[in-house]
């Protein structure tokens, strides 16, 4: 695998690389890499001829000091597992690269309704910095594909809105999210949880299958408000649980027993915040 660390090395190879017929796969992240991001390296390698996967902790999109500063690092592992997955290309920028100071910025991104819900109400301005850094990184990389975990369900409907504000010709490829055995979404944060965090973690997916099971057409308010109320008394500290129109993030009171739903969870364990997702009436 090759490393590069400067925006200008990887673009050069980049653009020697586009005189082949190939085909560039992309896989951005923040590191702390675990089988999920993993999952994404592996579908790239089945049909692109270069997957190049990105590790870059985004400043601009964490709207929590904290939580930027306590973001798990352990780039020896990943490059471990990135060459065992067989990824070709790993991008580690600084933040000046990604960042410089005479860069201009197109900032703000005009998403729309899509910021106003769920993760874009409780984090102000988080995907502001997902598009900030995807639109560079896409810039450098310049990919024919883009892989994207649905653990991220609002950040893959974000990306598409982005692509298509900045009329990016690269292809977006959303892959299943990976699950610990009790099934626990995968997730880098998982990396600061205590044991006893750890084993109250999965009630978040528990809520989710609930969900799943428990949903019939009319109102959904009190099945909703049981699995906040449940997620309380297990000591979570809940910023939503919603159900939504899968295709568009629009949040329902009520179902008709026919539009496709997804339900999606955020809440904190202490000072870790988890999120996770479902389709609720999949075929
Ligand atoms: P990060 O959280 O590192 O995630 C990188 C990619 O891995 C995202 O597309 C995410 O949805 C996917 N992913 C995370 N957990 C997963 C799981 N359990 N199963 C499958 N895929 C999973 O998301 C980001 O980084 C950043 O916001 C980024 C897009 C890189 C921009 O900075």
């Amino acid at each position: 695998m090759i490393i590069f660390k400067k925006r200008i090395d990887i673009s050069n190879y980049i653009v020697n690389y586009k005189k082949t017929s190939g085909k560039i796969g992309f896989i951005p992240t923040m590191g702390a890499l675990h089988k999920g991001h993993i999952s994404l390296i592996e579908a790239s390698k089945k049909t692109d001829t270069l997957t190049i996967c990105s590790i870059f902790v985004n400043p601009t999109q964490f709207n929590n000091k904290a939580d930027f500063e306590k973001y798990p690092v352990t780039i020896e592992k990943d490059i471990d597992l990135l060459e065992k997955a067989g990824c070709n290309v790993l991008f580690l920028p600084s933040v000046e690269e990604i960042y410089p100071a005479d860069s201009s910025t197109t900032l703000p991104y005009e998403l729309g309704f899509i910021e106003t819900v769920l993760d874009g109400k409780y984090r102000p301005g988080h995907f502001q910095g997902v598009c900030n850094v995807v639109q560079r990184l896409l810039d450098i990389v310049q990919p024919n594909t883009i892989y994207l975990g649905q653990k991220d369900y609002q950040q893959c409907m974000v990306i598409k809105k982005l692509t298509e504000l900045i009329q990016s010709p690269t292809q977006i490829i959303i892959c299943p999210t990976l699950r610990e055995s009790d099934g626990l979404a995968m997730s880098s944060r998982n990396m600061r949880l205590t044991s006893v965090e750890r084993m109250k973690a999965v009630k978040i997916s528990e809520v989710l299958l609930f969900i799943k099971q428990e949903i019939k057409p009319g109102n959904l308010q009190d099945l909703k408000q049981r699995c906040i109320n449940y997620l309380t008394n297990e000591g979570y500290n809940v910023d939503y649980v919603e159900i939504a129109d899968a295709t568009n993030l629009t949040l329902l009171q009520n179902w008709d027993g026919k539009t496709k739903l997804v339900a999606l969870v955020a809440a904190f364990l202490n000072e870790v915040r988890l999120i996770d997702n479902r389709i609720v009436n999949e075929d």
